[in-house]
C-alpha cells in the first residue's frame, strides 16, 4: 500500500506544554547521541495529540531529535499505526479483519462502517466525526470480532451492538470497552469450563476495562495532562513520562483515578457545545467579517501567538485582511465559517480555540501557548 503525506496539511505543529515535557522525558532515556531512538514515541504522542500525523509534526519531531526530515518521514510512512491523513474528530475505528474475526463476522462490522461512516477506509464521515480502516490481527482473537477504537478494544461485536457504540460515541459518550456481550474476560461464551469454582475478584469489570473506565480518556486527544506518570530516570518522581516494566508503578490512587474520570466528564460536557458548534459551523451560512486593508499605525499583532498559526497561516490571515487579535476575537459562527473555508486546513479555528485565545491576547494577557511559543 502506498503511504504518503496527505495533500492538505496544517501550517504548523507544536506539542502542548505537558506533551513537550513528556517528550523531553522520553528523549532523556537515551544516551547522548542516541536521542533519535525516541522517534517512535514522539511520533505517537504527536498523533495522540492531533489524531493523525501531519507534515509539520514530522518536521517538528525531526528538529527536536536533530534528524533529517526524510528519516522521520521514513519511520512515519513505514508503520501502519501512524495515520497520515485526517481521522474522525470523535474516533478512528480499526476493525480487525484477520481470520478469527473474519470467521466470526468482521464482515458485518465493516459493512456497518461503510454504511454509517464512509464507503471507503480512511475517508471521513460526512460530519467529520468518524473514519475507519481494516487492520490485521490485534491479538484479541478469543473475543472476535473486535475493533480498536481510540485506546481501547471493543470485543464480541455484532452489527447491532457496534452500530449502537457508534451512536453512543457520536453523542459524546465513551462506551465501556471490552466484551459487548457481557463476557467478563475471554472465558468461553457459555461460561468457564475449567476453574469454574473460581469466583474472581467480584469486580464489575476485568482489570483492563476497569482501568479504562477509571481513566476515561479512551477517545480523547491527549494533551499530556491526563495521567501524569513518573520519569524516574530523570529525577525522583518529577515530570511526565512513560512507565516501563521496571518502573515502579506511579499508581494514581483510586481516588485520583475517579477524580480524573469526573474531571474528564466535566471537560467533555464543557467541550460538547464547542464540538456541536464545530459541526454546525459547516452548515451555517458564511458571512464575511470586517477586514482591513492594512494594519493599524501601531503595527500588526503577532498572530503567531495564536496556537495553530504559523508564519504561512499568519500571511494568509493578513492577506485576507486580519492583522489584529481583536478582529479575530469578534468573529461570529458565520464569520468563522467564512474564514475557515478560506484556510487550507479547515477546522483549525474551533479546534485550537483561536477566538478564546484572541480575546485574552487582545486584552493584553498571555495564553499558555503564547507564554512559551518561540517565533
Ligand atoms: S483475528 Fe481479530 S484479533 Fe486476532
Amino acid at each position: 500500500m502506498l503511504r504518503r503525506l496527505h495533500s492538505e496539511q496544517p501550517a504548523s505543529f507544536e506539542f502542548t506544554p505537558a506533551n513537550l515535557a513528556w517528550a523531553e522525558g522520553q528523549i532523556a532515556k537515551y544516551p547522548e547521541g542516541r536521542q533519535q531512538s525516541a522517534v517512535i514515541p514522539l511520533l505517537w504522542r504527536a498523533q495522540e495529540q492531533e489524531g493523525w500525523l501531519t507534515k509539520p509534526a514530522i518536521e517538528y519531531i525531526a528538529d527536536m531529535l536533530g534528524m533529517a526530515d526524510i528519516r522521520v518521514l521514513e519511520v512515519a510512512t513505514f508503520y501502519f499505526m501512524f495515520q497520515l491523513q485526517p481521522v474522525g474528530s470523535v474516533a478512528h475505528i480499526q476493525v480487525c479483519g484477520t481470520t478469527t474475526c473474519m470467521i466470526c463476522g468482521s464482515g458485518d462490522i465493516i459493512s456497518v462502517c461503510k454504511e454509517k461512516i464512509a464507503p471507503k477506509p480512511h475517508m471521513l464521515s460526512a460530519d467529520g466525526k468518524f473514519s475507519w480502516e481494516e487492520v490485521e490481527c490485534l491479538g484479541a482473537c478469543a473475543n472476535a470480532p473486535m475493533a480498536q477504537i481510540g485506546k481501547d478494544y471493543y470485543e464480541d461485536l455484532t452489527a447491532e451492538n457496534f452500530s449502537k457504540l457508534l451512536d453512543d460515541m457520536a453523542a459524546g459518550n465513551v462506551p465501556v470497552p471490552g466484551s459487548q456481550t457481557g463476557r467478563y474476560s475471554s472465558e468461553p461464551a457459555g461460561g468457564p469450563v475449567v476453574l469454574a469454582e473460581y469466583k474472581g475478584t467480584g469486580a464489575q469489570y476485568n482489570g483492563s476495562v476497569q482501568r479504562a473506565v477509571d481513566i476515561g480518556d479512551g477517545l480523547k486527544r491527549i494533551d499530556g495532562t491526563e495521567v501524569p506518570l513518573l520519569t524516574p530516570w530523570i529525577s525522583k518522581g518529577a515530570g511526565h513520562g512513560g512507565a516501563g516494566k521496571s518502573v515502579p508503578k506511579p499508581a494514581p490512587t483510586p481516588k485520583s483515578a475517579v477524580q480524573q474520570a469526573a474531571e474528564k466528564k466535566a471537560a467533555e460536557k464543557a467541550e460538547a457545545p464547542k464540538a456541536e458548534a464545530a459541526s454546525v459551523a459547516v452548515e451555517v451560512a458564511e458571512k464575511k467579517p470586517r477586514t482591513m486593508k492594512a494594519p493599524r499605525k501601531a503595527g500588526a499583532d503577532d498572530l503567531k501567538k495564536l496556537k495553530g498559526v504559523g508564519p504561512k497561516l499568519e500571511q494568509t490571515l493578513n492577506e485576507l485582511g486580519f492583522w489584529h487579535y481583536d478582529q479575530v476575537a469578534k468573529w461570529t459562527a458565520e464569520e468563522i465559517a467564512w474564514v475557515d473555508s478560506r484556510l487550507k486546513f479547515k477546522g483549525r479555528i474551533e479546534r485550537d480555540g483561536w477566538i478564546e485565545q484572541a480575546k485574552i491576547l487582545a486584552e493584553g494577557g498571555e495564553t499558555e501557548f503564547s507564554k512559551r511559543a518561540k517565533y
